[in-house]
C-alpha cells in the first residue's frame, strides 16, 4: 500500500492575465489531497463523491489517471481511496491535486520510473482533457510546491506569513468566466489588453518583493490586482464582502484567487492577526481556512 500526496494552490497575482500570456505567481498552500493505492482484484475509487469503478463521470480525474498509467503497467485491479481537505471546485486546485497524487502514488506502487516534470505533464494532459482548456498552472504547482512565477516556471522564496483563504461557497465557472473576459477584450481591446498587462506586471514586481519577505508591498500589489479584477468583471458582492471583511480586520491583503465569480478569495496576514481575520470571515457567513505556503508538492506519505 502507498499513500501519496499533493497540496492545493492559491494566485497571488495574476489569474485571467496568465490566459493572454502574462505572468502569475501562485502559491502552493498547506491544504493536500491524499491518495492511498493498493493492489487489488477489481478498480474500486472511494471518495467523498461515492464508491465507484471506473468511472469518468463521477471520478473523471482519477480514472483517467488509472487508463494513462495503464500505458506503463498493466493494471487490473486497484483500491485508491481519496481523502482531500481541500474545497472541491472552488479555485483551490482540488482537481490538479487529486490528479497528480494519484499519478505518484500509482508511479510508486508499479515503479514506472516517472519524474516531476512527467507527473506534472501527465496531470496537466488529464487536466485538459477534462476541463477542455485548462492552464498548467494548477498541476504545475501541486506537483513542485513552493511560490511560483508562471510561466517561467521560476521559483520564488516561500512566504514567512500566513495565509487565510475566505470561500463564498458560490460555485463558479471557471469556463464561463474565461469566456466572459474573451467577450469584454474583444468589444473593448484598448481598455482591456493594458489592464492585463498590467496584472503581469505587477507579479513582475512583487517577485522581488517576494524574495525579500516584504508582505506590505506584496499586499498593496495584490490589494491593486484585486480592483483590476473587478475592473474586468470577474468580482461579485459575495467576494466584495470577505476582501472587505478581510481588510478591516487587519488582513495585509486580500483578493480574489482564481476564476472569481464565487470560489475563494485569499488574504495575507501577520501570524498574530490571522485568526482575527479568520474570525472576520467568519462572521460574513462564510467559510474560513487557516494555512500557510508550503514548498512540498507531490509527496509519499509515511
Ligand atoms: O479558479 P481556478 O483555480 O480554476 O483558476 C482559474 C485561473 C484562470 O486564470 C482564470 C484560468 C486559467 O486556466 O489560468
Amino acid at each position: 500500500m502507498i499513500t501519496c500526496s499533493a497540496p492545493g494552490k492559491v494566485y497571488l497575482f495574476g489569474e485571467h492575465a496568465v490566459v493572454y500570456g502574462q505572468s502569475a505567481i501562485c502559491c502552493a498552500i498547506d491544504l493536500r489531497t491524499r491518495v492511498q493505492v493498493a493492489k487489488h482484484d477489481s478498480i474500486i475509487i472511494e471518495s467523498v463523491l461515492g464508491t465507484t469503478g471506473l468511472d469518468l463521470e463521477v471520478h473523471p480525474y482519477v480514472s483517467r489517471v488509472i487508463e494513462k498509467m495503464k500505458g506503463y503497467e498493466d493494471i487490473e485491479g486497484i483500491r485508491i481511496q481519496i481523502d482531500s481537505e481541500l474545497p472541491v471546485g472552488s479555485g483551490l486546485g482540488s482537481s490538479a491535486a487529486v490528479t497528480v497524487a494519484t499519478i505518484q502514488a500509482l508511479n510508486q506502487l508499479y515503479s514506472c520510473g516517472l519524474q516531476l516534470d512527467d507527473i506534472a505533464n501527465m496531470g496537466h494532459a488529464i487536466e485538459r482533457e477534462v476541463q477542455g482548456n485548462a492552464s498548467p498552472t494548477d498541476t504545475y504547482v501541486s506537483t513542485m510546491g513552493g511560490v511560483v512565477l508562471i510561466p517561467e516556471r521560476r521559483k520564488l522564496k516561500d512566504l514567512d506569513c500566513q495565509i487565510v483563504v475566505g470561500n463564498t461557497g458560490k460555485f463558479s465557472s471557471t469556463k464561463e468566466l474565461v469566456s466572459n473576459v474573451a467577450k469584454l477584450r474583444q468589444e473593448f481591446p484598448a481598455i482591456i489588453d493594458p489592464i492585463l498587462t498590467n496584472i503581469g506586471k505587477m507579479a513582475h514586481i512583487a517577485e522581488e518583493h517576494v524574495n525579500s519577505n516584504d508582505y506590505e508591498t506584496v499586499g498593496k500589489l495584490m490589494n491593486v490586482n484585486q480592483g483590476l479584477l473587478d475592473s474586468i468583471g470577474v468580482g461579485g458582492a459575495e467576494l466584495s464582502a470577505l476582501v472587505y471583511a478581510a481588510r478591516n480586520a487587519g488582513a495585509i491583503s486580500a483578493k480574489i484567487t482564481g476564476a472569481g465569480g464565487g470560489g475563494c478569495i485569499v488574504a495575507l496576514t501577520s501570524k498574530t492577526n490571522a485568526n482575527a481575520v479568520a474570525q472576520a470571515i467568519k462572521e460574513t457567513g462564510a467559510e474560513a481556512i487557516l494555512t500557510r505556503n508550503t514548498n512540498e508538492g507531490v509527496r509519499l506519505e509515511p
